[in-house]
């Protein structure tokens, strides 16, 4: 069983007690790290939020989901450490834990249907890292600034 963190925007509020009761009913444990009203937010401030807790506490995982997945996960990967993951399917989401070691996944509640997130939620809870050649490529990742070859 897996620890996770979810945060959201006020797209992502509307799906988010359904992530939470999935996960819950699965025996996975789950901080709402908010927000706690429809009201419009500004997806960054729960990237962040989301994104220190994870970093901070070794061993556990992130769902953020706004409208899109897209800005949410922009937000997120600013912060070291984190590797979130912007999917859209049940392969996705297991195969960036098998490749990426991805700590967040991220998906947007106006991209994906309930069964498509159950199916997400499954796969990336039920997946591990394979390390091996995989293990150098996400050291690059936490290692490097990639900056253009002008
Ligand atoms: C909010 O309208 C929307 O912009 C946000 O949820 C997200 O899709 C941004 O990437």
């Amino acid at each position: 069983m897996k620890k996770f963190y979810i945060a959201t925007d006020h797209a992502g509020f509307e799906v988010k007690d359904f992530v939470v009761e999935y996960l819950r009913s699965k025996g996975h444990e789950i901080i709402d790290l908010g927000p706690h009203s429809s009201e419009r937010v500004d997806y960054p401030d729960f990237a962040k939020a989301c994104a220190n807790a994870v970093v901070s506490d070794k061993g556990s995982f992130g769902i953020l989901i706004c409208g899109t997945g897209i800005g949410i996960s922009i937000a997120a990967n600013k912060i070291a450490g984190v590797r979130a993951a912007l999917c859209h399917d049940a392969y996705t989401a297991g195969i960036t834990r098998n490749h990426n070691d991805a700590n967040i996944l991220c998906f947007g509640s106006r991209v994906v249907g309930l069964g498509v997130i159950e199916s997400m939620l499954d796969a990336f809870s039920s997946s591990e890292f394979e390390g091996g050649r995989h293990s150098d490529r996400v050291a690059k990742i936490e290692s490097c600034s990639f900056g253009a070859d002008l």
